[in-house]
């Protein structure tokens, strides 16, 4: 299958952190406007740092593969860290995605938000990078374009 490079096929036959956490402290949930599928991921933060992280996605190969990558990426980091990951770096991570895939990795991206959004409403506290940040918005990559 030379659509898909062996990174991306590794971690979507062999995904990292599925699941679910027992009492996160932040759950986050995102439905692509573009193709209707939803991922799930949550998280577990001590102190400042994401301790673990899981995901449940229904969702299409790349997105599996986006969100083994994505959760991760994320754990070890602190919060900040991981509000700075877009899902260009989810895609170069991966060694790329075909474009019309790209808006697959965008799942990850916005559901990690969501979690940490989450995360934040329960126990007050502010980040700038989630400034104006509403949960329920569509990215704007609609027609597969990758962010910055
Ligand atoms: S086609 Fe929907 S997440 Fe990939």
């Amino acid at each position: 299958m030379a659509l898909y490079n062996d990174i991306v096929m590794d971690h979507f036959l062999n995904p990292k952190n599925v699941g679910e956490i027992d009492n996160p402290d932040g759950t986050g949930i995102y439905g692509s406007p573009v193709c209707g599928d939803m991922m799930q991921i949550q998280i577990k933060v001590e102190g400042e740092t994401i301790t673990d992280a899981k995901f449940k996605t229904f969702g299409c190969g790349s997105a599996i593969a986006s969100s083994s990558m994505a959760t991760s990426m994320i754990i070890g980091k602190t919060i900040e860290e991981a509000l700075e990951i877009t899902n260009k770096q989810i895609i170069d991570e991966l060694g790329g995605l075909p474009p019309v895939k790209v808006h697959c990795s965008v799942l990850a991206d916005k559901a990690i938000k969501n979690a940490i959004y989450d995360y934040a409403q329960k126990n007050n506290k502010y980040y700038k990078a989630l400034e104006g940040y509403d949960p329920e918005a569509d990215e704007d990559d609609e027609h597969g374009e990758v962010e910055e």
